[in-house]
């Protein structure tokens, strides 16, 4: 993708933002953050019997950036497992984003797939935990 395309490729997510809003009763609910701007970006995501992304959200604020690359990691993890997304890389995101474009402002794309890894991780967790109290309990 050269420069030209990752910026259309960028300002149509920014525009015609993918999964935005709210979804019922979500496995993964966290507002992340970065230092230094007072955006709040929260990403949730609900996991079906087959432990793949069901449903999934972002809403917040955030300049230009946060929000296309929340709008794009909503589309990049569709069917995903947890473990799965836990190993989505930022090299990733940016192979797609465009690496120039992406480096002018890194915390700012890189948040809500941060937000997002850090809250599935925590599910995950919580899962495994679950998981092992009830053998326990057998
Ligand atoms: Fe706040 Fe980019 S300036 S997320
Ligand atoms: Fe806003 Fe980087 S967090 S410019």
């Amino acid at each position: 993708m050269d420069r030209q395309e990752a910026i259309d490729f960028l300002l149509d997510h920014y525009e015609n933002p993918r999964n935005q809003g709210e979804i019922e009763h979500p496995d993964v609910n966290l507002n992340g953050g970065n230092p230094g701007c007072a955006d709040v970006i929260t990403m949730q995501a609900r996991f079906g019997e087959d432990g793949k992304v069901q449903e999934i959200a972002w809403d917040g604020t955030g300049c230009t950036i946060s929000r296309a690359a929340a709008s794009y990691v909503t589309e990049m993890v569709q069917g995903m497992s947890a473990e799965e997304i836990e190993n989505v890389t930022f090299e990733d995101l940016m192979d797609q984003l465009g690496r120039e474009i992406v480096m002018t402002r890194p915390t700012c794309a890189t948040l809500a797939l941060g937000t997002l890894k850090k809250g599935v991780h925590e599910f995950d967790m919580h899962q495994r935990a679950d998981k092992a109290d009830y053998s326990h309990h057998q």
